[in-house]
Formats: C-alpha cells, structure tokens, sequence
C-alpha cells in the first residue's frame, strides 16, 4: 500500500498537476482535500491541454476514480460547468468515476459577491484573492452557518439555511451601500443545480476506509502552497484554508497514520499571484525573463505571476512543516539561457542574518534576501528525460539545492507534457 500526499512547497502554480497526473498512472483514488476553484491545474498529454479547478487530477485516467472530500468548499455552478467542459473534451464522468464528498461545504453566489466587495474596498491593502468566494465560504464553515453538499437532501431545511445565510451577510452588505441580495432570486437556479450532483455524493470518510483495507494506492493532491496556508503562511496574504499535509487527512477523513509518503512540488525559481511579501522577488528583467520562459500567468485569473530566484529559505521551512520526504522539481528548463542563477540562502532582518521566515507580516515585508551565485549552462534542457543528458551546472544546481533544503530531489520535470518527468528515485511502492 501506499498512500501519497502531493502539496505545493511555494505560493501555488508549482506544477502540481502535472505531477498529480504523472503519479495517477499508478493510483486507485485520487483526492483533493482542500481549497477550491481558487486552484488551476494544468495538465499537458500529448500535446492536449487540461486545466482542471476543482476536479481532482486523476479524472484524467481511465483506471482511477476522483474524490472531492469534505475539506473542499464546492461552487455548485463551477462544478457542474467543469464536467461539462472535460466531457467536451471526451472524458468520461459519472458516479463511477467521480465521488463528492456529502461533507463539503457550499460555495454560494453571496460568496462570490462578499469577496469582490471586500476587495474593492480594501483597495490597496487587498489580498489580490482569486474573486471566487473561496474565503466567505471558509467563514461561514467556522462561523457554523454554512451550507453542505448534504443539505440538497431537503428543499425545507435548505431553503430556511439559505435565507439565514443571506440575512447575515445582507447586514454587512447594506453597510458598505451594496444592494441587499434576495435568496428568493438565486434558491430555484441553486437547488436544481444541486440535484444534478447528488448521485455523486457519499461520505469520503467511508470510501477512503474501503479503499485502504483494499491496500489501493490513494494519491492526495494538494492546491495553493505552504506559503498560502491560513496558519503556516504570509497571513493575511493567504487564502483560507490549511495547504500543508496535515489537512489531507482532515480535508477526507483519514488519520495520520495512514499516509506513507509526502511528496513536495517545488518550481526551480519562485512565484506568486496576488499581493504579499516575497522575499526574492526580481522586479528587473530578470524576473520578466523567468515570467516570459515560464508563461507565469494565472490558470485562474489569467493575471501575471509575480517572479523571483529560488528560496532555499522558504523552501526549507515548507519542508519542515510539511514533513516532505522528497521533492519533485519543477520548471527546471525555464532557468535555461540564464548566465548566472540567484539563489537565495538566508535573510537579514534589520541587518542580522536569519535563516527563517519570520512569522509577524511587518518583518515578512521587511526581510531582504542574501544571494549565492551559480553558473548557468548552455542550450536547452527542455524535454529532457534522462538525469544523464542534463548538464553538469544543473545538476550541480539540483545539489546545492538539496543541501540547502535539507530534503531530496526524487523528480525533475522538464516541460509542461506528461512524459516530460525524470525520475530519480522511486519511493512510493505503488502495488
Ligand atoms: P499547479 O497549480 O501547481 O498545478 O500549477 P499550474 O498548472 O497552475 O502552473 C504550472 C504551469 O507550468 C502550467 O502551465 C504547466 O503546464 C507548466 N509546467 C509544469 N511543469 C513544467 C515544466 O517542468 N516546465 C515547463 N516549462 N512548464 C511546466
Ligand atoms: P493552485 O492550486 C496560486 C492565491 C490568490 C491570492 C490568495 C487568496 O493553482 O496552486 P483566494 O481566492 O484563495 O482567497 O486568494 O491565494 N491563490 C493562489 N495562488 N495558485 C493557486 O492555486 C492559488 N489559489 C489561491 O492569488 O493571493
Ligand atoms: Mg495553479
């Protein structure tokens, strides 16, 4: 048996999918436990482009089924829009091959609506959130007012939730001289939505315990990254749900014990969407130039990805949080055409030297990196399958970079196609 977690080591868009995806080939079960359509996906089969939000990666496979578990918040109109679009594209999904768990919570319309105003209004202190009420929804799950994917099981119980729902977020609307929302407008369009994804609800707690006494390999695929965890992150430039591998767990409803391997996806530079500190950020035309090689734009959004060098700082830290035994490297060809790549090794902070992210925002915004410089290589190491045929500096790049983390490098990857993947160790002993 083994069972997986995949998270991001960074900000998000660290090529998780297409590792998810290289990874599926050997899975029963495919899980995303938290977030929700905030994450883009990309996958890249055989020239076939995939950019999956909320579906899990493994949707893809023939041989593996998809669980939404409970961690997840679900926009009910997004959900079904991205079957649709996968089943243009001749996938096949039914409850067969999809599960979702009765569990997780609704994202609403009113959600979408109190996000773009708290944005608005915010203005230049805004988080740069990806607009999809991914945040209200995490409130109103703590908050203990939320809806589930469950309570389309009665219109009554459903009905009388929504107005409650809407009356408590219409107070603070009608504050900021926003139009007062009528739940009225929005129930009939909700609840028939809601029925076309009942047949795949269950409980993910239950399928997970078959699956494991089964010994089936289960992969856990993460979304966002460490640094956008609501507790380990650049709070409050975060999104609202916990991103490093202890939330698989809770995110489905499996304990601890039960995961084998936590696999970390790293980008061999670093990016960011949306505002917040970063550390080694390149403002100059060598940050343009990693954006340009990288085609960093949002899945989501579409907005340009903030960039900067790689952040053995960050990277390290991520590693410890996450307990990550091994990482999968990504992107390594964009450093391609680069004299010299900065890494960044530690901080100073008021002129000492630290080897950690601070955790209070006015020093995060205030710590300035220290760089080590080493030698770029020549030509392109693009599609490159096979650790031999990289040249020496990479793989002199992959060393230091190992050293610097504290964790090895088990994968590379070097372009956005599946098959694209250098594996240099197999931990994982998928049955
Ligand atoms: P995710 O959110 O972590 O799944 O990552 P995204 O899909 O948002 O962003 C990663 C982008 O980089 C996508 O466009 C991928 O197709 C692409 N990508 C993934 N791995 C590689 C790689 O090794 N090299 C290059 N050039 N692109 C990659
Ligand atoms: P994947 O899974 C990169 C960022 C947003 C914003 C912050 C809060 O593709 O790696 P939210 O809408 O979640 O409230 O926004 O989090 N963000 C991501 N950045 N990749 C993602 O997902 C992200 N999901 C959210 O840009 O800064
Ligand atoms: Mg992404």
């Amino acid at each position: 048996m083994s069972n997986v977690i995949v998270i991001g080591t960074q900000w998000g868009d660290e090529g998780k999918g297409k590792i998810v995806d290289w990874l599926s080939e050997k899975a029963d079960l495919v899980v995303r436990f938290q977030g929700g359509h905030n994450a883009g996906h990309t996958l890249v089969i055989d020239g076939n482009v995939f950019k999956l939000s909320l579906l899990p990666s493994g949707i893809v496979r023939d041989n593996t089924v998809a669980l939404i578990g409970n961690g997840v918040v679900i926009d009910p109109f997004h959900l079904i829009k991205e079957i649709k679009q996968l089943e243009e594209k001749n996938i096949k999904i039914s409850s067969e091959n999809l599960i979702i768990s009765d569990a997780a919570f609704l994202i609403l319309p009113i959600h979408q609506l109190v996000d773009e105003v708290r944005e608005k209004n915010n203005g230049s202190k805004k988080i740069g959130t990806t607009g999809r009420g991914i945040g209200p929804s995490y409130e109103d799950k703590v908050g203990r007012r939320g809806l589930r994917i469950c309570d389309f099981l009665n219109k009554e119980y459903f009905e009388s939730k929504l107005k409650k729902l809407y009356d408590f977020h219409n107070i603070w609307l009608t504050a900021m001289n926003e139009p007062k929302q009528n739940y009225n407008e929005v129930i009939k369009e909700i609840w028939s939505i809601g029925q076309k994804i009942i047949p795949f609800t269950k409980p993910s707690w239950e399928i997970i315990y078959n699956y494991k006494n089964r010994l089936s390999n289960i992969l856990f695929e993460g979304a966002q990254g460490t640094f956008l965890d609501i507790d380990h992150g650049t709070y409050p430039f975060v999104t609202s749900s916990n991103t490093v591998s202890s939330q698989a767990g809770i995110g489905s409803g499996v304990g601890p014990t039960s995961m084998d391997y936590t696999l970390g996806i790293t980008k061999a530079y670093t990016t960011r969407v949306g505002s917040g500190p970063f550390p080694s950020e390149d403002s100059g035309e060598n940050g343009i130039k990693l954006g340009e090689n990288g085609h960093e734009f949002g899945t989501v959004t579409g907005r340009k990805r903030r960039c900067g060098w790689f952040d053995a700082i960050l990277v390290k830290q991520a590693v410890a949080l996450s307990s990550i035994d091994g990482i999968a490297f990504t992107k390594l060809d964009v450093l391609d055409g680069f004299k010299e790549i900065k890494i960044c090794v530690g901080y100073t902070l008021d002129e000492k030297n630290i080897d950690y992210l601070p955790t209070s925002t006015l020093e995060q915004e205030k710590v300035k990196p220290v760089y080590e410089i080493m030698k770029g290589w020549e030509g392109s190491i693009a599609g490159v399958q096979s650790i031999d045929l990289l040249p020496n500096e990479a793989k002199d790049y992959i060393k230091k970079i190992e050293t610097l983390i504290n964790c090895k490098i088990i994968m590379i990857s070097t372009s956005p196609e599946r098959v694209d993947t250098i594996y240099l160790e197999n931990p994982f002993e998928f049955v």
